[in-house]
């Protein structure tokens, strides 16, 4: 969908995000005999080296606050003056109260309306487009936009299948008006709720309470079926994407930065070559972040500005996909 109110844009006005310290490496995962994995195997099957884990006081709604902190940093704008805040998340404190109230509260952002987007490593796509509804239409002026996760904490760190893969960080960009032209230029979601059971975590909603007997099982955390997951990102990634830049009214060869959600090198390479997009017209954080669900692309869009690889004014492919299985695609003017 191509975003064509005529008067008003909706821009980023800034950025910053957030990464625990404590790095767990693949030789530490390597280290432990019942694992059975090696950092041979996490490197060539994912890319990844090492990731993040939140320190033990640390919630998402910590992870969120040092980045909408640090994002708020950026541009200058104060708590007061944020309308919403959208926190894409899968990993909430809890259930309820709303992750974006916790974080209102710790940014005192006293006028600020708040909600959880729960969409898996597509949220911050989808929260991205639902942010620029509200200042296109001129409803809201600043919206805070949060992509947040802390999976270490409903990881399996018995499933080599899937602890090796995932990490914790939060980032966040300020969204306000801008000129015709800037900011989310386009966008495109869908779902595929025939492929839901792919990827989930079975317990702890109203389908399934955790008892003592559902936590042996290990039904709280993510349960992921990832090479039918795998097909189905290398097969929908290239026509989501095709589909926002014609939205946009542009082809790969407009595209100055390609940010796909981290969840293997490998699809990141197969999207690439597909567009014929050359290494340095690529975002890769996953070597150092893993997959950090909402939050890698905001983390990656941070690490490519403070490497100088982003410039006002340079075209930006998002690309979402995950948990649902949700696909979603953006193309941004920076
Ligand atoms: N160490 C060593 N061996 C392992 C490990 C490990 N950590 N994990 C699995 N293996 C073994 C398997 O047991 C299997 O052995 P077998 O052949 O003897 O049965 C073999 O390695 C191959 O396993 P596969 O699952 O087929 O490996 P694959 O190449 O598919 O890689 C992976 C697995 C990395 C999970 C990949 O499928 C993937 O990245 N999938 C996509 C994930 C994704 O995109 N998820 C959506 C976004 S994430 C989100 O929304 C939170």
């Amino acid at each position: 969908m191509k975003l064509s109110t005529p008067s008003i844009s909706a821009k980023v006005l800034g950025l910053g995000t957030y990464l625990p310290e404590r790095v767990l490496t693949n030789a530490e995962l390597q280290a432990r005999p019942e694992l059975d994995t090696s950092d041979e195997w996490i490197v060539r099957r994912t890319g990844i080296r090492e990731r993040r884990l939140a320190a033990d006081d640390q919630a998402t709604s910590d992870l969120s606050t040092l980045a909408a902190e640090a994002c708020l940093a950026d541009t200058g704008v104060s708590p007061d003056a944020i309308d919403l805040i959208i926190v894409a998340t899968v990993t909430p404190d809890m259930l309820f109260p709303a992750t974006a109230c916790l974080v209102q509260r710790n940014l005192a952002a006293r006028r600020a309306a708040g909600y959880d987007l729960l969409l898996g490593c597509t949220g911050f796509v989808s929260a991205l487009a639902t942010a620029a509804q509200f200042i296109t239409s001129g409803s809201f002026e600043h919206v805070l936009v949060i992509g947040a996760d802390t999976l270490s904490r409903i990881t399996d760190w018995t499933d080599r299948s899937t602890c090796v893969l995932f990490g914790d960080g939060a980032g966040a960009v300020l969204l306000g008006p801008g000129e015709p032209g800037e900011g989310l230029l386009s966008f495109v979601m869908s779902n595929n709720g025939e492929a839901s059971g792919l990827l989930s975590m079975p317990a702890g909603g109203s389908r399934l309470r955790i008892t003592p007997e559902v936590a042996a099982a290990h039904l709280d955390c993510i349960r992921m079926e990832g090479k039918e997951l795998f097909r189905l990102a290398v097969e929908g990634i290239p026509t989501a994407a095709e589909d926002a830049m014609r939205a946009a009214g542009l082809g790969p060869d407009d595209i100055d930065m390609m940010i796909m959600h981290q969840a293997n090198i490998r699809i990141i390479e197969a999207a690439a070559e597909r567009f014929g997009f050359p290494p340095e017209k690529v975002a890769v954080t996953i070597d150092r972040h893993g997959n950090t669900s909402a939050a890698s692309m905001p983390l990656a869009l941070d690490e490519l500005r403070a490497q100088g690889r982003l410039s006002a004014g340079d075209r930006v492919l998002l690309v979402g996909f995950g948990a649902g299985f949700a696909l979603a695609a953006a193309v941004v003017r920076w």
